[in-house]
């Protein structure tokens, strides 16, 4: 997989599928997977550091994780997250957060929203650095948005959706994320741009799909949104495998001779 793929994958109507992942261990999985790409998200602030939400994540984290999700799949082609607020306090510090992101091992980076970052992500382009979109729900403005919820629900809000696509395929975008939109919006803005989307709760009309891969494995219980399925229940199965390993250790069933120097 390299950046011409997705538009490639886009025009024969095949679809691609990311995940994220912030470790080497995992990232050894997926890149031994059929998955296409990996997306080391600024959820991390969420899913591995327990902070409540994404405006947590800086570039000393993305870069840790990022450099170690690339030792774990070298051959994966990695999109690593502008973290918040570090592509909107002007182009050097922006193009240092870029630097820092590309060196740890990623392979383009995303961002969120379009309005006033214009001449930002033409630069990012125009640096040679593959640029992925992301709208709809876009977490790090959560304060501005009111809260994690639906968006591009009315005609004018699909309508600002769809222009805002349009100018990052225009800046050079090569994908883009489209969370938590109506399958509609999903739909319509994947029939007008050429550049794939990747959709996590915009429906099956995108060009591709992207989940959180604990929301994937089940290893949050509580967590349920609707547009997560889960494909394993790993919260059951580690806590099982954890009190089958105690129990072990406290009959004295582990370790057995096999196990012992
Ligand atoms: O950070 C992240 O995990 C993301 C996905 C929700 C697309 O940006």
């Amino acid at each position: 997989m390299n950046v011409i793929s997705f538009a490639k994958m886009k025009k024969k109507g095949v679809p691609i599928s990311m995940v994220t992942a912030y470790d080497s261990w995992s990232a050894a999985i997926v890149q031994e997977s059929e998955i296409d790409c990996i997306l080391v998200g600024d959820s991390l602030a969420m899913t591995m550091h327990g902070q409540q939400s994404t405006l947590g994540a800086n570039i000393q984290m993305m870069s840790l994780h990022i450099a170690a999700v690339r030792k774990g799949a070298p051959q994966a082609f990695i999109i690593g997250d502008m973290p918040f607020l570090s592509y909107r306090k002007g182009l050097t510090q922006a193009m240092d957060a870029v630097q820092a992101i590309m060196q740890a091992g990623a392979n383009a980076v995303k961002l969120e929203g379009v309005a006033g970052s214009e001449k930002i992500i033409a630069h990012i382009v125009e640096s040679g650095v593959p640029v992925m979109g992301h709208l709809g729900l876009v977490p790090q403005s959560v304060n501005g948005l009111g809260g994690y919820r639906v968006q591009g629900k009315s005609k004018p809000q699909e309508e600002v959706l769809l222009q805002q696509a349009l100018d990052l395929q225009e800046l050079g975008c090569f994908s883009l994320v489209l969370e938590c939109v109506p399958a509609s919006v999903g739909n319509k803005i994947s029939q007008q741009l050429q550049i794939p989307t990747i959709g996590i709760g915009a429906g099956s009309g995108c060009d591709g799909q992207v989940l959180v891969l604990q929301d994937l494995l089940g290893v949050n219980k509580e967590f349920q949104p609707k547009f997560v399925r889960k494909y394993l229940h790993g919260y059951d199965l580690i806590k099982d495998a954890l009190n089958q390993y105690d129990a072990d250790v406290k009959s004295r069933e582990f370790p057995s001779q096999d196990e012992e120097f």
